[in-house]
């Protein structure tokens, strides 16, 4: 085995200037493929970086590495912004909701909106088979997460007369299964032309006391995706913004694969997007409670960012206005919407999203060769988030929306005390009810019940129940 080809230079240097030779411990017994297999990953890797890497986890429990400025932090408000189906304040002034709604209706029935469905996570919480997307989590039907997706984009460009590009973010933990899937159903009657898949980078994960890289085979280095923030390079990468731009859109919306309830494409959402004539628009829903795991939206001095629930101290968090309600209280949902434009310009600009890191499980070789999956964090992961670049946009408007009608995430296995399965099918089977009750349909309270991605009104509610009543579970 002495006869294995060396690491080219200037790789091997590379590596040896970061003490990473153990990356290379079992190349000598590698097969020829496997050598390969190696030799192009770490070729891939962006060694300068994960020298910045370093750096930052080195730092990483100092003040000086908290990402926001804890003076403005203080000073921050909770932004005003239009309230989804009651046209409540905003800062650009009083924006009626049927105005919006007509405004988001002629943004979409002229082709000028596009939709990124943001799909490359682990779903290391859920720890299903598969990619989160292909998880049932219909409460009647069994629809996974794609089925009922994009199944709302094609029923949703079908009323406007007009098709809705869709950009789907997989990573390299979710590329392949999810376009096997998806060819599998004929892309849930999307047109392929106007679907893009493009997967999203990877970062090394680093061991929490050495700082190293971390072998999870003998031919394979761990890596991560590198969060939802990925999104802006890898869309840059495979030529996406282009993409768009070439099928006439002017506006896109993005929206995570994990919350079946979401609604990106809202036309008074749209529409509250294009009056206010921002560059980047979220959806907030109120925060109740100082402990929910949710980022808020903070603004001061016309500066608006999210700031992750870790980086708000307790007080902070916890600062309630005369009203009662949170100081801090607009919870970000992570349904956005952008200009194209801000996204071309977001893209020039170098480190417009930096790394944040936390502390994981990482499965990995041990010293004996055997794969060991900790139970406890044993490294970094490295991601950057897309709502980095609000700082960055010159107008950034928030928008309220009822959690009950557009959020109900899915992240943890059946039996969990949140956001579990049986979580996001009540909440779907709730809105339902409530839709059901709006359009003069009486259901029992203990029927379940499901709307099609094809309800989109109440109208079509009472076209396909003529009777009136449902006495029993069925998607409508
Ligand atoms: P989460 O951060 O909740 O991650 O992602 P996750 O993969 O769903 O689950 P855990 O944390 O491993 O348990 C929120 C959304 O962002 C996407 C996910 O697919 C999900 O839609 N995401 C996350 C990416 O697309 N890429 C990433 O690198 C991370």
């Amino acid at each position: 085995m002495t006869d294995a080809p060396q690491l080219p230079e200037p790789l091997a240097q590379q590596l040896t200037d970061l003490g990473q030779q153990r990356l290379l411990a079992h190349w000598a017994q590698l097969e020829p493929a496997a050598r390969d297999r190696l030799h192009r990953q770490l070729a891939g890797i962006d060694w300068p970086q994960v020298a910045g890497m370093r750096q930052l986890a080195a730092s990483h429990d100092t003040a000086a590495a908290l990402p926001v400025d804890a003076a403005w932090l203080r000073a921050a408000n909770t932004p005003a912004g239009p309230r989804l189906r009651t046209g409540g304040p905003s800062p650009a002034g009083p924006l009626a909701a049927s105005e919006a709604a007509d405004r988001g209706a002629a943004l979409l029935a002229s082709g000028g909106a596009g939709v990124v469905l943001v799909a490359g996570g682990q779903a290391s919480r859920l720890r299903c088979e598969g990619p989160k997307g292909i998880y049932p989590v219909g409460p009647v039907s069994q629809a996974s997460l794609f089925e009922l997706l994009l199944g709302r984009v094609r029923e949703i460009a079908a009323r406007s007369g007009r098709p809705i590009p869709l950009a789907i973010m997989t990573s390299s933990a979710t590329d392949h299964d999810t376009r096997a899937f998806l060819s599998e159903h004929a892309f849930f009657g999307l047109q392929p032309e106007h679907v893009l898949i493009f997967q999203q980078g990877d970062l090394p994960a680093l061991a929490l006391e050495s700082l190293d890289l971390l072998l999870d085979a003998p031919d394979h280095v761990a890596v991560a995706p590198d969060g939802h923030g990925g999104l802006l390079a890898a869309l840059v990468a495979a030529s996406g913004l282009d993409w768009f731009a070439e099928r006439g859109v002017e506006h896109v919306a993005t929206f995570q694969v994990d919350n079946p309830l979401a609604m990106p494409l809202d036309p008074e959402f749209l529409g509250y997007h294009l009056l206010a004539d921002a560059e980047f628009s979220t959806q907030v829903v109120e925060k109740q409670q100082p402990a929910e795991r949710v980022g808020v939206v903070a603004e001061h001095d016309g500066v608006h960012r999210v700031i992750e629930y870790s980086d708000l101290s307790d007080e902070l968090a916890a600062a309630r206005g005369p009203d009662g309600r949170l100081h801090l209280r607009a919870g970000s949902i992570a349904v956005h919407a952008f200009a194209l434009a801000f996204l071309r310009r977001a893209a020039a600009a170098p480190d417009s999203l930096p790394l944040h890191l936390a502390r994981k499980a990482v499965a990995c070789l041990d010293g004996t060769g055997q794969l060991h999956r900790p139970a406890a964090a044993n490294a970094f992961k490295f991601e950057r988030f897309i709502f980095d670049l609000m700082p960055f946009a010159r107008r950034v408007l928030t928008v309220e929306i009822e959690a009950a009608e557009g959020f109900a995430p899915l992240k943890n296995p059946p039996g969990a005390a949140a956001d579990a399965p049986e979580h996001v099918q009540a909440a779907m089977n709730a809105q339902a009810h409530r839709r059901c009750a709006e359009a003069g349909v009486a259901v029992a309270d203990e029927v379940v019940i499901e709307l099609s991605p094809a309800v989109l009104t109440a109208d079509d509610i009472r076209q396909r129940v003529p009777s009136g009543r449902i006495e029993s579970p069925r998607v409508i």
